[in-house]
């Protein structure tokens, strides 16, 4: 051994026994990292067109990266059933197909919505009793479908205003808030393993909406009817996201009543083309959502919505908007996959 190579392997068994906490952290992808620092998964949503892009693919498929998936689109209801009584899982099987295939969990999004929902449905005219029977009827049908595949499902999506207050929406105006308990009793029957989650954004702060979420939870408990979790979608604006504290209040609000939360839908998008200060700043509100969620134990699992820049959804949605998530277009990682998982690793 030449006198360099001694003194190289003593450095480098002196740096091993004292960076113990790095060394892992420069391992471990985020869901590794993530179940390292006492979460039960980080996973990403992904969406069945993208699932012939095989560099895309290579990632995804990585569980030490992601330990769970959510389909995008395939299991809202106007891919499921578009036509009254007539189903379709090919799109919504693919997903929980790969999601099996590489030993990820399933978050299966979603049963009850306002949007991508069928014109049948809502302009169909029904009246109560016909409208509960043809929700029951969607709920038991698709989880029965997918039962024991699904971890968790989002039984009723975005039932809430942007300012508060229940959104008019064909349920909400032929049934009243009754079709919420209704459809997690549904949802239940059908498989009683799933967990069973009310999904909303703007509830990851105090305000009337965050509030109104609250007494979602109490209104389905009230009923006597299971409801396991809350989702914070947590789609944000860099510099404008919510801070610590906030977000670990509103979690806590949920942990109070007995129900788990979940960040299911994280991405922090930036006008565009994305300026260096920006993408710094993101990186530091990607940190300071995971430490929240850290810092609670109540928040079990962070989901972002995709996981590059190539197939968000916030360039077709916000105009002028955009590179929100931690991969960029080309698949290469961003300040902020360094930052989420520096904070993981920092637990
Ligand atoms: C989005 C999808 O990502 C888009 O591809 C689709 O065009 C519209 O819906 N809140 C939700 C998700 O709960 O279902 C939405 O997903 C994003 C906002």
């Amino acid at each position: 051994m030449t006198l360099l190579s001694a003194a190289l392997t003593s450095l480098l068994a002196a740096s091993a026994v004292q960076a113990g906490p790095i060394s892992r952290r420069a391992a471990a992808g985020l869901n590794a990292a993530a179940q390292a620092a006492g979460l039960e998964f980080f996973g990403s949503a992904t969406d069945n067109p993208e699932l012939t892009d095989s560099s895309y693919m290579t990632i995804l498929n990585n569980s030490d990266q992601f330990g769970q998936i959510t389909p995008g689109n395939s299991m809202k209801w106007d891919t499921i059933e578009p036509s009254r009584g007539t189903f379709s899982f090919t799109k919504g099987d693919a997903i929980a197909d790969l999601a099996d295939q590489n030993n990820q969990k399933l978050r299966c999004h979603n049963l009850v919505w306002y949007n991508q929902l069928p014109s049948w449905v809502s302009s169909g005219g029904f009246d109560n009793a016909t409208l509960v029977e043809i929700l029951q009827n969607h709920i038991t049908k698709e989880v029965t479908h997918y039962k024991g595949r699904c971890y968790h499902w989002d039984v009723v999506n975005e039932a809430l205003e942007d300012g508060g207050g229940y959104r008019d929406n064909v349920f909400y105006k032929t049934i009243g808030e009754a079709y919420i308990p209704i459809a997690f009793a549904a949802a239940a029957a059908a498989d009683p393993d799933a967990k069973l989650y009310y999904n909303d954004y703007s509830i990851e702060w105090s305000s009337t909406k965050h509030q109104d979420a609250v007494n979602i939870v109490k209104l389905v408990q009230s009923y006597g009817v299971k409801i396991d979790g809350v989702g914070m979608q947590a789609h944000f604006t860099v510099g404008q996201t919510v801070t610590q504290d906030a977000m670990e209040s509103a979690i806590q609000d949920f942990a109070d009543l007995g129900v788990e939360v979940a960040i299911t839908e994280l991405d922090i998008r930036t006008t565009t083309p994305a300026t260096y200060d920006a993408l710094t700043q993101q990186s530091t509100d990607y940190q300071t959502v995971v430490n929240a969620c850290l810092a609670k134990s109540a928040c079990i699992g962070i989901t972002i919505w995709d996981y590059t820049d190539k197939y968000s959804w916030v360039p077709k949605t916000f105009s002028g908007y955009g590179a929100a998530l931690p991969w960029d277009d080309n698949l290469q990682t961003k300040a902020a996959y360094d930052g989420i998982l520096s904070a993981l690793g920092s637990a």
